[in-house]
């Protein structure tokens, strides 16, 4: 419940701070990022702005409340983009692509001037903890497979509750990849980026401008860069 209060207060500074002023946003995929979306409801120049969004979740979401999106054609224009993440490190990496938009958020957040990050309080870790999103080729499923286990990963199919394969809304499959550690994710990135048929990587490096963390306690904090 707190937490939904620090959320609250947070989407009106983020919306207030740094989309008011914006003419092309980007809209990130997820629980928060939807949270945000619901907030610019109050933003009276809504219409005179454009929207670039990274899923149909969010879209869905975007249309409720009437925003115009722009064409993919305004990507490099993007003003600002604000998004969740599934973890953040001590260095300010992220791991994103639990909902599976990692590919559309990775090239709105390597765009876009300015990038703004939200999320609570437990996604803020020392270092990463959880498994790595990797957006991979159908064709390439078992060829990129054997490739991460090589790397010390251990892939594993995304699948809908059911058991049929997670297709992204690229048509790709999602190999949720676990490594024992994660030393040095600027290299990671970059080593399982080069496997042939891998599309995204769930490992963000680029350094946000901002990332707000959202307390069990009510509050928020806000790291700039
Ligand atoms: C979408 O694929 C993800 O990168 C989300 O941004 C991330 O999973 C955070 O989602 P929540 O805000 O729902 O936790």
């Amino acid at each position: 419940m707190s937490l939904q209060v620090a959320l609250q207060k947070l989407a009106y500074d983020v919306v207030t701070r740094y989309i008011k002023d914006s003419r092309v946003v980007g809209l990130g995929s997820g629980s928060t990022a939807a949270f945000i979306v619901r907030e610019m409801a109050s933003l009276e120049n809504r219409y005179a702005m454009q929207f670039v969004p990274t899923s149909l979740q969010i879209k869905v979401e975007a249309e409720k409340i009437g925003l115009q999106f722009a064409d993919e054609n305004r990507v490099p224009d993007i003003d600002v983009v604000f998004d969740g993440a599934d973890q953040i490190d001590s260095k300010f990496n992220m791991i994103k692509g639990g909902g599976g938009a990692l590919l559309r958020e990775k090239i709105l957040i390597s765009s876009a001037k300015k990038v703004v990050i939200i999320a609570d309080e437990s996604k803020f870790v020392q270092s990463f903890s959880r498994s790595v999103p990797i957006e991979v080729h159908p064709l390439a499923r078992t060829a990129v497979a054997r490739k991460l286990k090589e790397f010390g990963g251990q892939p594993v199919l995304r699948t809908l509750d059911k058991g049929y394969p997670f297709v992204t809304e690229n048509g790709n499959v999602i190999l949720d990849t676990t490594f024992a550690a994660i030393s040095d994710p600027v290299r990671m990135e970059m080593d399982l980026k080069n496997i042939a048929g891998v599309l995204e990587v769930g490992i963000f490096t680029r350094r946000a401008n901002a990332y707000y963390k959202a307390k069990n306690d009510g509050t928020f904090e806000i790291i700039t860069f």
